[in-house]
């Protein structure tokens, strides 16, 4: 008789706990076991639950190939799901081995985990494992199919209600409960009536009565600052968009700003074209909006400018608004508003320029180029790479609650009635712009250290963001390094893994349609590239994300530093804006503050918050937990330094901090 002692860990999410219906069989290259009932697995709704058990063999079962698990569907005890994380096998011969599970089983799921050392396709030698692994694959592809979205948009998951993805995909019962308190709050909101309400704000405090939902001190000071210069420049460095502004050494032809215009707020006895050779001239231009189809209001389309701004970094160092353009065509009716017009028409300018600014930051930046680029990521690994895959190991944490989320905010956020068809992005303009935002997209530009020289900002003082990005990408990279090449010695086994040609294959086909303009692998083909592409996904859904999520709250609940909508076209003209005419350009009551509300949502840490570098233990190899724990060291060194730094500074920028990153796009 041979005995095989099992810790079984329960997981530590809420209602993980299970009624005694579980049982195991073990696997191994000379038979199976007894099929072994777990009693007292992890009774009710106890977490985080360590039980030991023993099963039993006539027989050794000679090199451990798999661990059955299964919920016994004819069981007399309740239908509770059970949420298994681990379990690790004694042998007879004193090796320990450990499966990784973390999947909820319902009443009659059985499966079939791999343990021991994470391997590649062509490292298994015995028939059963190959075959398992090609099992499994066919099953992921059949519960992860691929949709063609729209023609011309990456392709997305094939399931549209939320709650038909598997349980392990969706929100955890905590964040679900978390979710619905926020919900509540908003409902609060409705009852004041302010959500029906289509009037006008009267006065700029009368938005700062509904912010008792968003307040932060960040938001309060941009609630003060959004009118000043200095503050809209800076956004541009370290506001929730930091991916449009470039250096400029030559004015596009489409937008003629003169020397004559700008001297007034150059340096004395310099030139625009000096300052562009010098390089202290800067640009965002928002082309990519030109022309979209925008929403109906009262029988007319909205306002939605593609506008151009100049930037001029002074000799005291501050980034200033030199010249805007609010629209691509230069034309008499389309004058280059500058700092010395009236107030009113300044500042109108400078708020179309922050409504395309915000609508390009969500949409864009954060739709398109983190939720859905991270969104063909999650598919193509559960598609391609099996549980025993070092890269699965490493990735699938990157993944956790993508699809679901994404799957949500196409039920409720975009597309015809959802809430962004009441921006000035319609639904039918949602399409375009996605199928633009793909063809811009380049894997360059989701490398940060490429996107920062790309834009040629390497050198700009206060520029938070970019230090904080290239910091989180070398900590990734070096940790990825560390773990490629522990599974990779040599660049034969990365042309030779078939998975893993596969998964960047379909990376390739289904999110970037095979455009090889983007710039991204259809194959790898050595260590180098892997590891830089492997250090792209998670930097894209980690640090990417958290930039362009986490400070909604603070930028954009103030309504008139990040409008939704507007109700007024540009002035033709000088001299004829009020600031009257501000307040009736801006989103009515309702809109206004359903935006704030949502800002508030989605900027929000929720009780299930992993931080980057956080993993559930899934490899077993001593060598590459040590790197885990050596990445969450170099992490924690880097918070300190971002705090400190922060501390000195009037406004903060904590969005990078790698303790307020998420492993994953999860909200
Ligand atoms: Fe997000």
């Amino acid at each position: 008789m041979a005995e095989y002692p099992l810790t079984v860990t329960t997981g530590d999410v809420l209602h993980a706990g299970a009624f005694d219906n579980v049982y195991v069989t073990l696997v191994g290259a000379q038979g199976r076991s007894n099929r072994t009932q777990l009693i007292g697995v992890g009774p009710g709704n106890e977490t985080e639950k360590v039980g030991t058990f023993s099963v039993t063999s006539a027989f050794t079962l000679g090199f451990l190939l798999l661990l059955q698990v299964e919920k016994d569907p004819f069981h007399e005890s309740e239908a509770k799901p059970w949420f298994c994380s681990t379990i690790a096998v004694r042998t007879p011969e004193d090796d320990d081995v450990f499966f990784p599970c973390y999947k909820w089983l319902s009443r009659g799921d059985l499966v079939l985990l791999r343990g021991g050392r994470a391997t590649k396709a062509f490292e298994d030698f015995y028939p059963r494992l190959q075959d398992q692994r090609k099992r499994e694959l066919v099953q992921q592809k059949l519960t992860y199919e691929w949709d063609e979205y729209a023609e011309g948009m990456a392709f997305v998951l094939n399931i549209k209600e939320p709650n038909s993805l598997p349980a392990e995909d969706r929100f955890s019962f905590s964040k679900a409960k978390h979710s619905a308190y926020r919900r509540k709050l908003v409902d609060a909101l409705a009852e004041t009536g302010i959500l029906h309400s289509t009037a006008r704000w009267e006065n700029f405090e009368d938005m700062k009565n509904v912010s008792w939902l968003t307040k932060s001190t960040h938001a309060e000071r941009v609630s003060q600052l959004w009118k000043n210069d200095d503050f809209f420049a800076y956004q541009f460095l370290n506001g929730v968009n930091p991916y449009m502004i470039r250096r400029c050494s030559k004015l596009p032809p489409n937008f003629p700003v003169t020397d004559e215009m700008v001297k007034p707020f150059l340096a004395k006895g310099t030139t625009l074209t000096k300052e562009m050779e010098i390089g202290n001239i800067f640009i965002v231009d928002y082309k990519i909006m030109e022309g979209l189809p925008t929403t109906v209001l009262d029988g007319k389309r909205v306002p939605l400018t593609a506008a151009l701004c100049l930037l001029y970094m002074t000799n005291e160092k501050k980034l200033r608004p030199l010249a805007i353009q609010l629209g691509q065509q230069p034309s008499q009716d389309n004058p280059i508003f500058l700092p010395s017009d009236s107030e009113a028409d300044w500042l109108l300018a400078k708020l179309h320029v922050r409504h395309v600014d915000t609508l390009h930051g969500l949409l864009v930046s954060h739709l398109h180029n983190t939720h859905l680029v991270a969104e063909v990521f999650a598919m193509a690994t559960l598609r391609n790479l099996p549980m025993i895959h070092p890269l699965h190991k490493l990735l699938i944490p990157h993944h956790r609650s993508t699809l679901f989320v994404n799957t949500v905010a196409r039920a409720l956020l975009y597309g015809p009635g959802r809430f962004f068809d009441n921006s000035s992005i319609s639904a039918e303009g949602q399409v375009p712009l996605m199928r633009r935002a793909l063809v811009q997209l380049s894997y360059a530009s989701l490398c940060a250290p490429d996107d920062i020289a790309a834009r040629g900002l390497e050198s700009v003082l206060n520029f938070y963001y970019r230090d904080d990005a290239l910091r989180m990408w070398n900590v990734i990279h070096s940790f990825v390094t560390a773990v490629v090449a522990y599974y990779y010695p040599l660049d034969s086994e990365v042309s030779a893994d078939s998975e893993l040609q596969q998964w960047v294959d379909e990376i390739f086909n289904y999110g970037f349609l095979g455009n090889a303009a983007s710039g991204f692998p259809s194959s790898l083909q050595n260590v180098e590239e892997l590891i830089k592409y492997v250090t792209m996904l998670i930097f894209t859904v980690s640090a990417r994300h958290a930039s362009l999520n986490s400070g909604q709250m603070d930028y954009l609940t103030w309504i008139p530093n990040g409008p939704l909508l507007l109700h007024l076209a540009p002035p033709t003209a000088k001299g004829n804006t009020t600031m009257e005419d501000i307040l009736t350009t801006l989103p009515d009551k309702s809109f206004g503050s359903l935006a704030m509300s949502l800002h508030w949502f989605l900027s929000e840490k929720y009780d299930d918050f992993v931080s980057l570098g956080h993993y559930p233990q899934r490899f077993s190899e001593p060598a590459v937990l040590r790197m885990i724990e050596d990445f969450q060291a170099e992490l924690s060194t880097i918070s300190d330094a971002i705090v400190k730094r922060n501390e000195e500074l009037q406004l903060p920028y904590p969005y990078l901090n790698p303790k307020e990153i998420e492993n994953s796009v999860s909200i």
